[in-house]
């Protein structure tokens, strides 16, 4: 079980959609060689327990967790195959009661203060703030922080290379997440070398 403070030792996360079952173990090893420390791989498409199982054997020191996590279909196959933490885009009861169970860090996803008050009820300091661009972005982030100041946040959805410091300048804001590091022609091809290359550049940046 990763504890945060490794888990965020990159503090960002790409946010990875896996579409092939056999990019699963050359993009984690690839990422890896990067830079980065934690992966997240999204329950939206039917490989994701399988790439998670493949990458956290191939990558024993990277932290892989499940995305995307919206039911128990998604938590039980997640928490099955060893998922490192989970992340939601968004919660409720459900969820709720299926992250007690959890063994691993939960990232639960919130978009509005009530929503990260609720989560904070429910024990969970650091949280996932989703969408965050279309939700007010580093301007939110800044409003909640004095109200909220117990509460940590990794923003995701609509962050890139150019907005990614000013999120990552935040003392709320633990660490980002997204896709934009992904180049998704270098993906499709299977050229490593090229995702590699490009991602090195959008963290360096
Ligand atoms: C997520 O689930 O966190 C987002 O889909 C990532 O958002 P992005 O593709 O806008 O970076």
């Amino acid at each position: 079980m990763s504890d945060t403070h490794d888990l965020f030792a990159c503090p960002i996360v790409p946010v990875l959609t896996v579409n092939a079952l056999e990019h699963a173990v050359p993009l984690a090893e690839t990422l890896g060689k990067a830079g980065f420390t934690a992966l997240e791989v999204t329950f939206r498409t039917t490989h994701a327990a399988a790439a998670i199982a493949a990458m956290r054997k191939a990558c024993p020191d990277l932290n892989i967790g499940a995305g995307t996590i919206t039911g128990a279909a998604q938590f039980d196959a997640a928490c099955a195959v060893g998922s490192d933490f989970l992340v939601s885009p968004g919660t409720g009861p459900t969820l709720f009661n299926l992250f007690k169970q959890a063994k691993m860090p939960v990232f639960p996803g919130i978009a509005t203060p009530s929503e990260a008050l609720a989560a904070y009820e429910q024990g969970y300091k650091i949280q996932k703030f989703f969408p965050a661009s279309a939700n007010g972005g580093t301007a939110m982030l800044k409003a909640m922080s004095a109200p909220l100041a117990d509460i940590s946040f990794m923003p995701t959805g609509g962050i890139h290379r150019e907005n990614m410091r000013d999120y990552l300048d935040l003392p709320n804001v633990v660490a980002i997440g997204g896709s934009w590091m992904i180049d998704s022609k270098a993906l499709a091809a299977g050229d490593w070398d090229a995702l590699g290359a490009y991602a090195e550049r959008q963290i360096q940046a």
